[in-house]
């Protein structure tokens, strides 16, 4: 499905009923990376899926990305379907975004689930090196972009034994628009410190990690949702940063303990 949100079209899903549930990807990805979820919940729950400005089916339009825009386009795409309160799942830049959605829309939030991210900003070196990579994805395309990430996306075990999985993730990063790679850099490099929020979550909240997480190393997403008051926490093994499709069931039974039925 397609809506005109903010002066671009978006595009999303919106499969099963009763309590929504909306899934932020991660970066550079798309929506169709929650698809083990719709299939998985959709019989208990309300899932939309959001393809973000800049990736899968959405427009990819040259400028104006930035954490708070992703946030004002989950917004308007919420208001757009009726939505006052939702959970919300955001799996490394998708819970970026969501510290950014909650700092603006507290009342939007029913409960948080923050996978395989964390709370602090980049250091002066993750800084440069998002400009680097910026350059990179303008000189020598998304391919090589694909290169780079598949081995920070994928933990050991996948990436020895999920040959179907490093093909479909590679897909979703070729399939994105240079634009929109630049745009997560640009965005996630000026992201502010979200560390002071978190003793100010006042909503239930799950923080999910993959045991093999290179990218969002388990001791700091632990040591993250320590500091979130009441927060549960748990472990995927054999996983790694994308553990919602490294271990689906297991991410699954999670989200479902967690939200109730
Ligand atoms: C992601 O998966 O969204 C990225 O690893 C986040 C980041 O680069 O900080």
């Amino acid at each position: 499905m397609k809506a005109q949100i903010n002066g671009i079209e978006l595009a999303f899903s919106d499969e099963g009923r009763g309590q929504p549930i909306v899934f932020l990807h991660a970066f550079p990805l798309n929506r169709s990376m929650w698809n083990p979820q719709i299939q998985g919940l959709k019989n208990h729950f309300r899932i939309i899926t959001i393809d973000l400005r800049g990736h899968g089916k959405s427009e990819a339009p040259m400028w104006r990305y930035s954490l708070d825009q992703f946030a004002e386009d989950t917004k308007n795409l919420l208001d757009h379907l009726g939505i006052a309160k939702a959970a919300f799942v955001g799996l490394s830049m998708g819970g970026y975004i969501l510290f950014t959605l909650y700092r603006k829309y507290p009342s939007l939030f029913k409960a948080l689930v923050l996978a395989d991210t964390r709370a602090t900003a980049d250091t002066p070196e993750a800084k440069v090196t998002r400009f680097s990579m910026a350059q990179i994805a303008y000189k020598r395309g998304s391919g090589t972009i694909a290169d780079l990430m598949l081995p920070k996306l994928l933990g050991p075990t996948s990436l020895e034994h999920r040959r179907n999985l490093v093909e479909q993730l590679r897909h979703m990063i070729t399939t994105n628009e240079i634009s929109g790679i630049v745009g997560d850099l640009m965005a996630m490099e000026e992201r502010p410190d979200s560390t002071p929020l978190l003793r100010n979550l006042k909503i239930p909240t799950l923080v999910i990690v993959g045991e093999e997480d290179l990218a969002s190393p388990l001791e700091e997403v632990q040591d993250m949702a320590k500091h979130i008051p009441g927060a549960k926490f748990t472990i995927i093994p054999k996983a790694g940063h994308v553990s919602n499709l490294e271990q689906p069931e297991l991410f699954n039974q999670s989200i479902q303990e967690f939200l109730g039925k």
